[in-house]
């Protein structure tokens, strides 16, 4: 059992300061928080020098893990150099990345520089209101956008008397007191995946919806692929009904590949969110899109401001980890496909030898397993009512307490830092833990 007797105190003296951990989403109430000194690679360590092997790695945003030298010492040449920017003080590093994106992400015609992916989807969401004229959006069962009241939680009515609002109960894993449930009543809440219900609600209410949001890859719940045909046709119902199709590639931007999802599958939105991975974990997001959309920033019809938006530094990382992805023709993304499928298909082994059901998912750079007999998940209902969360929570406990890091609901992401070498420790730690689970 490893020492954490420093983290412990260290736990007890931040609760008297602080109300609990920065994000307080589900799936953290089982361990004790463990206060960390670095991370190099795929390691991070702690103040009672343990050794971790982590998996979570910013729920996605350290792509590059950690410690990446030739991105930090281009990071470190603006830290010096620290000044904010408004719309007479422009910096030429914008035009650079912004021609990176454009050049990559196939819906980029234009883009807006600001923090965080929660912030982006609402500005989204603004764009494409004001751009349509009209009141709601839709949004899907098992998509996550961000913690504003307007895209947290709710579940898929499923039989609505009228519009297909979310339904708000405490059983919900986002319930949250203080929200405004009227918030809940901009959007329907629709299963995913499923084209006949979207049909039906277009045809009834299609000529009310500004925007369809939603995850290409699922990546929140279960990496849930796209059915055959499925964005093929809600890009037609787009175009048939005047709707803006956007992508929270927030997840996936950069990470299953320099084009995202939309270019991996071949379905190409008119607005995409990017976050998290774009400057290898500094904070930073992008709204990217169509230019006639977009410009509703540049008459001021639309209002978009945020006093860090475009800082340098932000700019900087995000240019230095693009020109590290696109080096040598793509070589990071291989490497880290070469050590995700040793990884994966050794667990798949491990779940065949101890002869459990395992359904394993997986995108480029990001993996999800799940304790049930089956083959693909198409969305968060074909997986969650029928898994075995005991079993599934108690392994990751017991990888937990062995040093490996996993996300709730057995999320695993992989990055540059993750070796053939930390896999093959990472399989020893799970085989033992299955035989104790
Ligand atoms: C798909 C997606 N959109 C939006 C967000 C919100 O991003 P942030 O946590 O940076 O606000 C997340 C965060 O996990 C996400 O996964």
């Amino acid at each position: 059992m490893r020492k954490m007797n420093t983290s412990f105190k260290l736990s007890k003296k931040a609760l008297e300061l602080m109300p609990g951990p920065h994000s307080n989403l589900p799936g953290y109430e089982l361990f004790k928080p463990i206060f960390l000194t670095h991370g190099k690679g795929a390691h991070l360590y702690d103040v009672d020098n343990n050794d971790y092997l982590d998996y979570i790695v910013g729920v996605g945003a350290g792509i590059l893990g950690y410690g990446n030298q030739e991105v930090l010492d281009e990071v470190k040449s603006q830290i010096d150099n620290l000044y904010y920017l408004d719309a007479t003080r422009r910096n030429p590093l914008e035009i650079e990345l912004a021609e990176k994106i454009v050049k990559h992400v196939p819906c980029a015609e234009k883009v807006r520089y600001l923090l965080s992916g929660t912030e982006a989807v609402q500005l989204v969401i603004r764009l494409a209101r004001a751009y349509t004229n009209r009141p709601y959006f839709i949004r899907f069962d098992g998509h996550y956008h961000g913690w504003l009241d307007n895209v947290l939680g709710g579940v898929v009515d499923p039989a609505p008397a009228g519009r297909p609002f979310a339904l708000y109960k405490d059983n919900d894993m986002f319930a949250s007191k203080g929200r405004d449930l009227s918030a809940g009543e901009q959007s329907f809440k629709l299963p995913w995946n499923d084209i006949e219900v979207l049909e039906k609600v277009l045809a009834r209410y299609g000529e009310e919806v500004s925007l369809i949001i939603m995850e290409a890859i699922n990546c929140n719940a279960g990496s849930c692929p796209p059915r055959p045909g499925y964005l093929e046709r809600v890009r037609e119902l787009c175009d048939e009904y005047g709707i803006v199709l956007c992508f929270d590639e927030i997840i996936t931007g950069f990470r299953v590949g320099l084009s995202g999802a939309q270019g991996l599958l071949g379905v190409t939105p008119d607005l995409a969110t990017l976050g998290k991975g774009i400057a290898g974990g500094i904070p930073f997001s992008v709204v990217a899109g169509k230019a006639k959309i977009m410009d509703q920033l540049l008459d001021r019809s639309v209002v978009g401001a945020g006093t860090f938006n475009g800082y340098p530094l932000g700019v900087t990382a995000a240019i230095a980890t693009i020109k590290y992805l696109e080096k040598d023709d793509g070589a990071f993304y291989k490497r880290v496909e070469k050590v995700q499928k040793r990884l994966t298909s050794g667990l798949r082994d491990i779940a065949k030898k101890h002869r459990t059901p395992m359904l394993l998912q997986e995108a480029p750079g990001v993996f999800f397993y799940q304790f049930i007999d089956k083959e693909i998940a198409y969305n968060v209902q074909d997986w969650y009512p029928d898994s075995d969360h005991v079993k599934q929570e108690r392994l990751r406990k017991l990888l937990f307490d062995a040093g490996v890091l996993i996300m709730f609901r057995a999320r695993w992401y992989l990055s540059g830092g993750h070796t053939e070498q930390d896999v093959d420790k990472t399989l020893e730690i799970v085989e033992k833990a299955m035989d104790k689970c």
